[in-house]
């Protein structure tokens, strides 16, 4: 429990340039969610910032209302409120998502108080808070498990909300069923570490549609690609660099896969173009993510 007192009323500066008082603005009386990005980050934090606008859409338009996401800047020295600007747009983040930077002081003195007091950039947490100020309920969830059960989890941070459930994302996702991702290859990864950038047949996400990939690009560019897309970015690989043009110079992230991992990807990429259906169950679901990153 941590009570008003705790928090500080450092100045914060958003995403759009405006100045708030962390506390007493931001979390006071309100249900947040906080996590801690950088934007030059090249693994994990676009994968977790995607995730958390799967769960953004979730909630609708409790979010703005009765829920505020906080993602914080790690690195307030490179991440000014114009570049955070750009990483926003990126990630189609919407009314109720700030994306916040300040002092190098000012930053680092609300890292410590919510507990993110990793040394380096690279080895920070990749959870998220969950704090309801009114109440004085705070916790962590993960940003990589299931992201419905974490919009649940969210929503139930009001008690209002646990004593009579408005939210119906499960039922209306899942129809009651217990989720299955199978044994298809790839499929479990394809939800839990692209399916929140990527779509198969249903358009550009935050990151290009998958379907015809295969016909598109040669099969060893993608397994290298996926791999380790700044590996051919740095080797100036011509497709490579047109696809970080057109996408803003936001980077496909760095996931830490094996070339079996790629090839299952791919197969699976390869067999489901186009079958909406699936798609419904990828939208919603998730396994756990890269664990330990
Ligand atoms: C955080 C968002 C994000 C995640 C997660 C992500 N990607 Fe990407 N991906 C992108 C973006 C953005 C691009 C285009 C810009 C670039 O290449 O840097 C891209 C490009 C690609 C391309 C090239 C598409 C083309 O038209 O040639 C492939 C293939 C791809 N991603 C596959 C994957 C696979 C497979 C996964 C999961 C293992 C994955 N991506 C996870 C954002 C993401």
């Amino acid at each position: 429990m941590w009570s008003a007192d705790y928090f500080t009323n450092t100045p914060v500066v958003t995403h759009d340039g405006k100045e708030f008082r962390f506390y007493e603005d931001l979390i006071k009386g309100k249900i947040v969610v906080v996590n801690f990005i950088y934007t030059s980050c090249r693994d994990v934090c676009s994968l977790a910032t995607a995730r958390l606008a799967q769960v953004r859409e979730m909630l609708g338009d409790r979010v703005g209302r009765d829920i505020f996401f906080y993602s914080i800047t790690l690195d307030p020295a490179l991440d000014g409120p114009e570049v955070l600007k750009k990483y926003a747009a990126n990630f189609h983040t919407g009314p109720g998502w700030l994306f916040l930077t300040g002092t190098p002081e000012n930053i680092s003195t609300i890292r410590q108080k919510l507990g993110e007091r990793s040394k380096s950039l690279g080895d920070h947490r990749n959870d998220v808070l969950l704090g309801n100020d009114a109440t004085g309920e705070w916790g962590r969830d993960s940003i990589f498990a299931d992201a419905e059960h974490l919009a649940h989890n969210i929503v139930r941070m009001d008690r209002r909300e646990r004593d009579t459930p408005t939210m119906k994302v499960a039922g209306a996702i899942t129809g009651g069923a217990p989720r299955s991702l199978g044994h298809v290859p790839g499929r479990a990864l394809f939800v839990k570490a692209c399916a929140a950038c990527h779509k198969i047949g249903d358009g550009k996400h935050i990151g290009p549609d998958l379907a015809g990939v295969t016909a598109r690009r040669p099969r060893d560019w993608l397994v290298r690609f996926i791999v380790s897309p700044g590996k051919m970015i740095g080797e100036g690989d011509p497709t490579a660099l047109a696809l970080l043009a057109e996408y803003r110079g936001l980077r496909m992230p760095e996931l830490g896969l094996t070339e079996k991992d790629a090839e299952d990807v791919i197969t699976y990429i390869e067999t489901n173009a186009g079958k909406t259906g699936d798609q419904d169950v990828i939208g919603a679901a998730a396994g756990n993510g890269p664990e330990g990153k």
